[in-house]
């Protein structure tokens, strides 16, 4: 059974407590490297000679790293679909962070860090972790106003790492072990940025990719102005911005590419974690850059960043009914309310390869990606040049009063989600489950038992008016109980770099709000003086906050998801706009000070309620042994490209060791009589799959395959797992099991 701990380690207490034992050390540390890192790019300049010219071109000091920050992979809700049955059962691709670090090579102190997280959306609370920790490590350097969490926005991670009581319903509370590997691991990638930050240059273009994505709400988008939509030809932004990364010598060290398609090409019923589109493509182009490298031992680094994500979707060959049995079995869904028979549920968006899997999907959309960066890296780009430059403040929306540009004084709202949350998007249909079946006394989900109390009872009528033509479902901003439902002040930032500047945004917002947004905040940029005509604007997020959706007014009028998810009524956007262009001019070279802040978002980290239950026990299970094969690879014939060879073994939970930085298996090649290890967990060819096979007495199998790729070299090969078993008492025992060897022709 479930057991109600109220009272969870605290992971902010944690971290402050071993921060604060740590920062001498890391302070000398710091004083030291600094100095290293000066002496040697002086040195570097001496050395450099009569290339004077070339040393005075690098104006950037420039750090590209990495770090796995995959949480627990079994018995563990994932975010993103808000399904209280999609709990993870294994591995197909580990999570990562990517840290891009730019300085003025003129005046280090000015440097901006773009995180780009592998996970569904940055958080605050993971934020805050991650910014303590590097504000103690490297004072004076990275702090709460130049650290920026970005998200790919993916939907087949670990979830439970999110600090607001809303996401947290479906993985029953807070999962603190997913919050410390992605915060562990992001601190590392920013570390290893650090550590590699060395002169550069940097460059910058765009490309056109057509097939990676549509628009999801194309109804809600014919809402807005025609002469508006007319300016474009099509419903959803198709160029991939890129920011290339190169070194001195001017070979490539990575890049931060921006680009607008959900995270969603694994469906809801896939249950294991992997880092959906745009994780695969920084794999697919890490890989061809170093091919012989593992996964995550990669140096030149792809960022595959979120854009103005919120309408639209990679499933590419739009929205088709499943209800076998149905006259409108496989026809299109409904088109302005995406329903098959008046009902969401059998309403899924189909990808490219859906013939195939959602994995063929989730690879041909990722390749697009991959191919449009590779385009604008085979090519020579526009040099970026000026200034480093930041700006960083939270804003309450909470009632916020301000005036749009023709005078007129709106307001946002206290946060709030309309019924058409509830119905989901053809990406992932279906509710909340805790609209359904609430009038059973044997309850489905524990956690909404507990909480559902604390629900605030009908919205106040300042807050009903606020909100417009939403109809509430849930009104959460005026839930504080336990804690906060939903965030009531957001995080606004931008960074920039030279002639472009990245809006970091709360939330998503649709193709038509990313575009006033970046239309809106680049006249104020040249209008200001802080800029010139080269000014380029990009939309980065969810990031730092999730503040959820962003439609414009118009889109709001419809409620559609997008509309439904937009927190704080039909003014937000618009409410945005007004924050962000006026900070512009924090933007200018040798800008001072900081714009005025509301208050920050209050710790709730401390105060969540985690209903995971810890591993107990495992148990190999009478007259066997952790690691042991219990079906073994076919060693009778071998073995060639296409096939999938599968062996399972005697298992443990691997909740017990997340084996962060390593892998829970290889697949190892006989080269010159000793084994080499040729895969790991973190290549799409291989699977980890776990399964409890009995709960009282803690056994499990764990399978492990790997589906032979074209071109791999003829040989002898096995299976290798790596497990932690957690006995009743005591510390946890590692083990390792083999297959038979097998023999690929
Ligand atoms: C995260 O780092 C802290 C401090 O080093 C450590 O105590 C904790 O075990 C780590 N968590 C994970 C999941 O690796
Ligand atoms: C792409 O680059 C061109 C040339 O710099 C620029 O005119 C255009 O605005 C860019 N597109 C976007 C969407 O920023
Ligand atoms: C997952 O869902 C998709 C879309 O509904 C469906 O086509 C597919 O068959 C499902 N896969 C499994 C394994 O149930
Ligand atoms: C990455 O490289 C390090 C150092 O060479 C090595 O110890 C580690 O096993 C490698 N990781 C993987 C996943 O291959
Ligand atoms: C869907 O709803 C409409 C309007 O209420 C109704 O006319 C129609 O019969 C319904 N269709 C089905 C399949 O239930
Ligand atoms: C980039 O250049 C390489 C090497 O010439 C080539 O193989 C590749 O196809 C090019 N990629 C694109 C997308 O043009
Ligand atoms: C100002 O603009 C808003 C939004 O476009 C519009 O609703 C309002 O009527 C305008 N007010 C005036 C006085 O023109
Ligand atoms: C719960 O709802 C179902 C379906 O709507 C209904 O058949 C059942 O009688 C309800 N149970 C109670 C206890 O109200
Ligand atoms: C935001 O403003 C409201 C209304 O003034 C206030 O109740 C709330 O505490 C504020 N939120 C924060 C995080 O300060
Ligand atoms: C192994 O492969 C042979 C030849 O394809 C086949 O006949 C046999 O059934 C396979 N054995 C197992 C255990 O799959
Ligand atoms: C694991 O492997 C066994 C033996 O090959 C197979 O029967 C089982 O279906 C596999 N389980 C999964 C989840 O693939």
């Amino acid at each position: 059974m479930y057991v109600l701990d109220l009272k969870p380690p605290s992971l902010v207490l944690v971290w402050s407590d071993i921060m604060r034992s740590l920062m001498g050390y890391l302070n000398r540390l710091y004083i030291c490297f600094t100095a290293f890192l000066f002496s040697s790019s002086v040195v570097n300049n001496g050395a450099a000679g009569g290339l004077g010219v070339q040393v005075a071109q690098a104006q950037y000091l420039l750090g590209l790293g990495l770090a796995d920050i995959t949480g627990p992979v079994v018995e563990t809700n994932m975010m993103g679909y808000a399904s209280l049955a999609q709990v993870d059962t294994g591995l197909h691709l580990r999570q990562r962070s990517r840290a891009f670090i730019v300085a003025d090579a003129s005046n280090p102190a000015n440097r901006v860090v773009y995180i780009n997280a592998d996970i569904a959306m940055g958080d605050t609370g993971v934020r805050r972790s991650i910014v303590s920790a590097l504000s103690s490590q490297f004072p004076g350097l990275y702090s709460n106003e130049n650290i920026a969490l970005g998200s790919t926005h993916q939907h087949s991670g670990v979830g439970g790492y999110l600090e607001n009581l809303l996401p947290q319903i479906t993985s029953l509370g807070y999962v603190p072990l997913t919050a410390e590997a992605i915060v562990n691991g992001t601190i590392l990638a920013v570390q290893r940025a650090h550590a590699s930050l060395a002169p550069g240059s940097l460059s910058l273009g765009n490309t056109t990719v057509l097939n990676a994505n549509i628009n999801r709400s194309p109804s809600a988008y014919l809402a807005n102005p025609a002469a508006e939509r007319a300016m474009y030809q099509y419903d959803q932004d198709k160029e991939l911005t890129l920011l290339r990364f190169d070194d001195q010598d001017g070979n490539a060290r990575g890049f931060l590419s921006f680009f607008p398609v959900h995270g969603t090409s694994l469906y809801e019923n896939n249950t294991l974690v992997s880092s959906d589109n745009k994780g695969m493509a920084a794999y697919l182009y890490e890989s061809m850059v170093e091919p012989d490298v593992m996964p995550g031992n990669n140096t030149f680094v792809a960022g595959f960043t979120q854009a103005n994500v919120g309408d639209t979707s990679p499933n590419t060959l739009g929205a088709f009914c499943e209800s076998p049995g149905q006259p409108w079995d496989g026809q299109a869904c409904d088109f302005v309310h995406s329903t098959c028979g008046n009902m969401t549920e059998d309403c899924h968006g189909r990808g490219p390869g859906f013939r195939v899997s959602d994995f063929e999907s989730n690879r041909i959309i990722a390749q697009y990606q991959v191919d449009g960066a590779q385009t604008l890296m085979n090519q020579t780009l526009a040099p970026v040049s000026g200034p480093v430059t930041w700006v960083h403040t939270y804003m309450n929306m909470t009632f916020r009063q301000f005036a749009l540009p023709n005078g007129t004084m709106v307001q946002t709202c206290p946060p709030a989600l309309g019924f058409s949350f509830a119905g989901g998007t053809t990406d992932g249909p279906g509710a909340f489950d805790f609209i359904q079946g609430d009038n059973s006394s044997d309850p489905q989900n524990p956690f909404w038992e507990i909480v559902k109390g604390f629900i605030t009872p009908d919205a106040p009528p300042e807050q009903l008016e606020c909100q417009g033509a939403k109809p509430i479902l849930l009104d959460t901003g005026y839930a504080h109980e336990p804690y906060n439902w939903s965030p009531d002040t957001v995080d606004v930032q931008m960074l920039r770099i030279g002639n472009l500047v990245i809006l970091v945004i709360p939330g998503e917002l649709t193709t038509m709000s990313g575009r006033r947004m970046r239309d809106a905040v680049r006249t104020a940029l040249i209008s200001n003086g802080v800029l010139g005509d080269d000014a380029y604007v990009v939309i980065a997020g969810p990031a730092n906050t999730y503040g959820h959706y962003v439609a414009t007014p118009e889109e709001y009028t419809v409620q559609r998801y997008e509309g439904a998810s937009t927190l704080f009524g039909p003014h937000t956007l618009d409410s945005y706009i007004e924050k962000y262009s006026s900070l512009v001019p924090f933007l200018a070279a040798g800008s001072v000070g900081s714009p005025t802040s509301d208050a920050p978002p209050p710790e709730l980290t401390s105060e969540a309620i985690s209903l995971q239950t810890p591993v107990i026990l495992d148990s190999p299970g009478f007259g066997q042994n952790f690691g042991d094969v219990l079906a073994d690879v076919n060693t009778s014939s071998s073995y060639s490209a296409g096939d999938t060879v599968v062996a399972q073994f005697v298992g443990a939970n691997p909740r017990n060791n997340l084996r962060l930085e390593g892998t829970f298996l290889t697949v190892d090649q006989l080269v010159n009589g000793d084994w080499t290890s040729v895969r790991s967990d973190s290549h799409p060819s291989t699977l980890y799959q776990w399964l409890r096979t009995n709960t009282i007495t803690g056994t499990s199998t764990v399978n492990i395959s790997w589906t032979i790729e074209d071109g791999t070299a003829a040989g002898t090969y096995r299976l290798t797992y790596f497990g932690d078993a957690k006995p009743l008492i005591g510390p946890l025992t590692s083990f390792t099991g083999h297959s038979s060897d097998f023999s690929v022709a």
